[in-house]
């Protein structure tokens, strides 16, 4: 079932075909639709005024001079909200944030007042001249600390509340795992902090209002990756004073950069619609990069204990990791409602073992809320940097090859389907294939041994392996939905008379290319040419109702409602094409863009030939037009998988850690564009290298953050990056309905253990078992200067 060779001419563009990005002409050429770019008439704008402290009381909020800047029309403080209960909003994940405070602040850069003014400038004075009387109080950042008993209650807002901690959850047997540990012959242990970081999307985040007070609509234009839900959210939540959800329009346009951190409701989105309602004009609210750095889209955070257990001869035979997850001031993460972890139950990754068992708290802390699902499924690159860090370990304990140990214990390829020991079924694999060709690209065995000519002569070079396995593309809606809206997805698909069409879906591109892709899928299965389908997404009054794009499952869901939408239509245009050619549906055969008589295939209707018929010369009796809408809701999840190996040489004297090779075989089963597949590796790559080598958001005692700012938080640019060596295995997933697996969040999941694990691969002969990412400079020369080994 691999598609490798594609069915379709490259006239039509269907699977497989480098099809140019429909995207691109208007993306790069600066012709984008961005929210900043919206303007309407009589728009006011906002600006926010953000605490300075992470945890202080609000003794006062004065805003009488404020008023006075020309052109401030209105200060919204928490009082104000509070007098139509808009204070307070919920989490995704159910808990509750403030939207703006009463009487307390509980991180640094919280919002405290909002200030509408007729432009962006009078509201910046007018944000400066709002005096705000703080007094401080103890700061809670350790979540360590905040789960001491005696530690200061952060959440008395929640009756009853009498410590920090937000939730635990356990997944798997843990007397058999304990059972299993002691019974093994090696046990290797490690502490691993996988630090917070920051999305850092090129365009931050922000809305339009617009509450047209004549007809009572509201048009949201708003950067969000799940318009749909949002207005679901908008209209549970504000339905009491009036916003009603078919009154309720959210336009998500252009999006410069997503990465899960567009998933949530932030509270600037609450104010600025709640200015537009009481003031009647539109109101604009745009994050600056500060404020987008310092207060939202925060990741990660877990601090991970590890056990990982083996016979003498490498056979892994338990896991056993418990974690500590800083998630702020409040739960505001993304997850799927059942998984207060996300899905980091993967975290057996590609490996065949019996036992395992993983822990996790949640915990309360005087930081912005984190959580994000950073160009992830929920927690996966956390899970996959545990185990692919462990299994390095693990190596090094048993002085056993890396990949040696990992080809010793894969799920062998027919396995699969396959359970695994945290309740997963595993759609489709062959692990060792993608790791054979990763190290044949690579030359492993002769960099090995170039290794160790390089350690004779004092050099340092590593070689680190990830080969990771993910888990995207929810539903099932039968396990997976957001605040109680089950994950399913969407398509309606049009052909309109000239063979033309439009197909409207549920998720939101951010750059992704569904534009693109999403044409070539109908291409594929109606055989119209992908240049002749027109893709929209994102605007709720036109679009199905989707539940959005992130966590790698456009492909996985809104993808198959495309395939089987398109399969409707075609089942349709069959009947017709049996009418127009006077015989039976059992008579003819499908190629793809045309039915022809079986026998005589130069009696045959092209889908354009149908689409004509199906408005002007239909079968009576039968409904006219040609269109389809499917909502999917998938059977299981598609497993991704990929083997990366890095090569770093590391310099002596200033610590540098330098990507001399890396190189990245992936599977996504059978793959529509593999330009644009390509492009999502490369760019993944970018974003793995960024948190193992460079990205870190950290606070000091008093909770205040450091990195809030470019000069501080390191994005890679094209400077810190390798040339990246791509490749590819094909393994369908047999559940999906053209065979494909999601890809975009791949390499942002492998790339960090396989870039650590080649770091700790250079020092491991001084000693060293584990570095925690970001890897510095200044963390690789401490080591060098302690293991006498700096120049
Ligand atoms: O949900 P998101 O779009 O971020 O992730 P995805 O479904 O993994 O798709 C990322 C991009 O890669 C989309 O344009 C997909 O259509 C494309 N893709 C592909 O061409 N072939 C695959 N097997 C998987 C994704």
């Amino acid at each position: 079932m691999a598609t490798t060779t594609p069915k379709t001419s490259p006239e039509v563009g269907g699977m497989g075909h480098s099809v140019k990005r429909k995207e691109d002409p208007r993306l790069i050429r600066g012709k984008g639709n961005y929210v900043d770019d919206v303007q309407l008439p009589g728009m006011l704008h906002m600006d926010i005024v953000r605490s300075p402290y992470a945890h202080a009381k609000i003794k006062k909020i004065s805003t009488e001079k404020a008023m006075k800047v020309p052109g401030v029309l209105a200060v919204i403080t928490g009082e104000t909200l509070a007098q139509f209960k808009l204070h307070w909003m919920p989490t995704l994940m159910s808990d509750t944030q403030m939207v703006l405070p009463t009487d307390r602040v509980m991180y640094q850069a919280q919002e405290v007042a909002a200030v509408v003014a007729t432009d962006r400038y009078a509201a910046a004075d007018g944000v400066d001249a709002v005096e705000v009387e703080y007094e401080p109080l103890p700061v809670v950042v350790d979540p360590f600390k905040a789960l001491e008993p005696g530690a200061p209650v952060l959440r008395t807002d929640k009756p009853g509340k009498t410590d920090n901690r937000i939730f635990h959850w356990e997944v798997g047997d843990r007397a058999g795992t304990d059972a299993a540990l002691k019974a093994s012959d090696v046990v290797v242990k490690e502490q691993i902090y996988i630090p917070r970081i920051h999305v850092a999307s090129i365009e931050t985040c922000g809305c339009v209002a617009d509450f047209n007070k004549i007809n009572g609509k509201l048009t949201v234009y708003m950067t969000t990756q799940a318009p749909h839900a949002i207005r679901t959210v908008f209209a549970l939540v504000a339905g009491h004073v009036g916003l009603s959800e078919e009154k309720i329009r959210i336009i998500s346009p252009d999006i410069g950069g997503g990465f899960g951190g567009k998933v949530p409701v932030y509270p600037g989105y609450v104010i600025a619609v709640a200015a537009s309602v009481v003031i009647g004009k539109p109101v604009k609210w745009i994050e600056d990069r500060m404020e987008n750095l310092q207060a939202d889209s925060f990741a990660r955070d877990y601090h991970i204990s590890a056990e990982l257990a083996a016979k003498k001869d490498g056979t892994i035979t338990a896991l056993k990791i418990k974690t500590v997850a800083d998630h702020g001031y409040a739960d505001a993460a993304a997850n799927p409602s059942k998984f207060p972890a996300g899905l980091f139950s993967i975290c057996t990754g590609s490996y065949d073992l019996k036992n395992a068992f993983a822990e996790v708290d949640g915990v309360y802390t005087n930081k912005p809320p984190g959580g994000i699902a950073y160009r992830c499924s929920f927690r996966v690159t956390e899970a996959v940097h545990a185990i692919e860090r462990m299994v390095d370990v693990l190596a090094q304990e048993l002085k056993m090859d890396p990949a040696q140990l990992r080809m010793k214990n894969f799920i062998p390829k027919d396995k699969f389907p396959y359970k695994s020991a945290l309740g997963w079924e595993y759609d489709s694999g062959d692990y060792p294939a993608a790791l054979k060709k990763a190290m044949d690209i690579v030359g492993y065995d002769a960099l090995r041994k170039e290794q160790a000519e390089k350690r004779k002569k004092g050099e340092l070079m590593g070689i680190g392996i990830s080969s990771f396995t993910e888990i995207v593309g929810a539903g099932p809606s039968k396990h997976f939905d957001i605040l109680g809206i089950k994950m399913f997805d969407s398509c309606e698909l049009r052909v309109h008379p000239t063979g033309k069409a439009t197909a409207r879906f549920g998720t939101k591109s951010q750059g992704q290319g569904h534009e693109t892709t999403y044409a070539q899928i109908i291409a594929e299965e109606l055989g119209i040419p992908a240049a002749h389908v027109e893709v929209e997404e994102g605007d709720t009054d036109t679009a199905p109702y989707g539940l959005g794009t992130y966590a790698s499952r456009s492909t996985p869901t809104a993808g198959a409602a495309g395939a089987i939408a398109a399969r409707k239509v075609r089942d349709k245009a069959k009947k017709i094409a049996a009418y127009l050619l006077e015989v039976g549906e059992d008579d003819l055969v499908w190629e793809p863009g045309k039915f022809s008589v079986k026998g005589a295939p130069q009696k045959s209707k092209t889908i354009q030939d149908i689409a004509f018929a199906a408005y002007t010369n239909h079968p009576q009796g039968m409904e006219a037009g040609l269109e389809a809408v499917d909502y999917y809701d998938p059977p299981n999840l598609t497993f991704p998988f990929g083997s990366y190996i890095c090569v770093v040489d590391i310099d002596r004297g200033t610590g540098e850690v330098k990507v001399r090779r890396f190189v990245a075989v992936d599977d996504c089963g059978n793959i529509i564009n593999p330009m644009i597949v390509d492009g999502q590796i490369h760019g993944g790559l970018t974003m793995g290298l960024a948190p193992a080598l460079y990205e870190e958001i950290t606070y000091d005692e008093q909770g205040n953050v450091q990195g809030g700012s470019f000069i501080d938080y390191l994005v890679p640019t094209a400077m810190e990056t390798p040339k990246w060596e791509t490749d590819k295995t094909v393994t369908p997933s047999p559940h999906h309905p053209f065979g494909a697996k999601g890809v975009g969040e791949s390499a942002t999941v492998g790339a960090p253990p396989a870039i650590a694990n080649a770091v700790v691969d250079a020092l491991s002969h001084l000693g060293v078992r584990h570095i925690d990412i970001p890897i510095t400079p200044e963390k690789v020369w401490n080591i060098l200067k302690e293991k006498d080994a700096a120049l």
